[in-house]
């Protein structure tokens, strides 16, 4: 199963792949992530990445594709993979054409998560994570049991570094932009599966679910 999951910051692509990768055990790649953890270890990586994202600007294509790449290529991608937050732009979803058919891959969906601008503001201010895992949580829509404290690993919540308001309206506008192009590039191969996204997490899930059991 080789999935892209995409949609505009907030739209619940980490949530929903949180969910995804538990029950069909794929990878998952989430290039947000792995530029995050990039930036915690003070890698080369990090270092090329983080002036980008601190501004809310999208890290260049050259950068982007050359992890993805390096990625895909790893033996647990075999059963598959779940990548989240790429492509993000045409020229990535080339590449990524380029990558797969190196690797003999074939693409099954591009699951596009749609929330209405006007609600991912909130999502983006309210969002708290794990330092330690990941794990994401909302202040009102997704709490944790513990207010401040992550039920899994038991670790203090903290806000992302680009999840502070001003930061947020530059990534949205910056990713509504290439948004559409590539909406447009997917659904002309038949590749694309439109979510509607802004409904409560576990009824988006089931309607995931029930296109990916379709796959078996
Ligand atoms: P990335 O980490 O991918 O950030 P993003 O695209 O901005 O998306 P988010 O992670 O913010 O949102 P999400 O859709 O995962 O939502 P979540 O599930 O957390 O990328 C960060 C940066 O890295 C980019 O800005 C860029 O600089 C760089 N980068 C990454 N990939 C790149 C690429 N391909 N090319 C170039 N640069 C790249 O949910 C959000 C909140 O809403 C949470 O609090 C959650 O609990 C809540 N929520 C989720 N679903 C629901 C629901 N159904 N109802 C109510 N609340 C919900
Ligand atoms: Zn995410």
């Amino acid at each position: 199963m080789n999935l892209i999951l995409m949609g505009l910051p907030g739209a619940g692509k980490g949530t929903q792949a949180e969910k995804i990768v538990a029950k069909y055990n794929i990878p998952h790649i989430s290039t947000g992530d792995m530029f995050r953890a990039a930036i915690k270890d003070e890698t080369e990586l990090g270092k090329k990445a983080k002036s980008f994202m601190d501004a809310g600007e999208l890290v260049p294509d050259e950068v982007t594709v050359g992890i993805v790449k390096e990625r895909l290529g790893k033996d647990d991608c075999k059963k598959g993979f779940l990548l989240d937050g790429f492509p993000r732009t045409v020229a990535q979803a080339e590449a990524l054409e380029d990558i797969m058919s190196s690797l003999d891959k074939k693409l099954d969906y591009v699951l596009n998560i749609d929330v209405p601008r006007e609600k991912l503001e909130e999502r983006l201010t309210g969002r708290r994570v794990s330092p330690v895992s990941g794990r994401t949580y909302h202040i009102v829509y997704n709490p944790p049991k513990e207010e401040g404290i992550c039920d899994v690993d038991g670790s203090k919540l903290v806000q992302r570094d680009d999840d502070k308001p001003e930061t947020v309206k530059k990534r949205l506008d910056v990713n509504i932009e290439q948004q559409q192009p590539l909406i447009d590039f997917y659904q002309e191969k038949g590749y694309l599966r439109n979510i509607d996204g802004d409904r409560d997490i576990n009824k988006v899930f089931d309607d995931i679910d029930e296109l990916l059991k379709g796959l078996h």
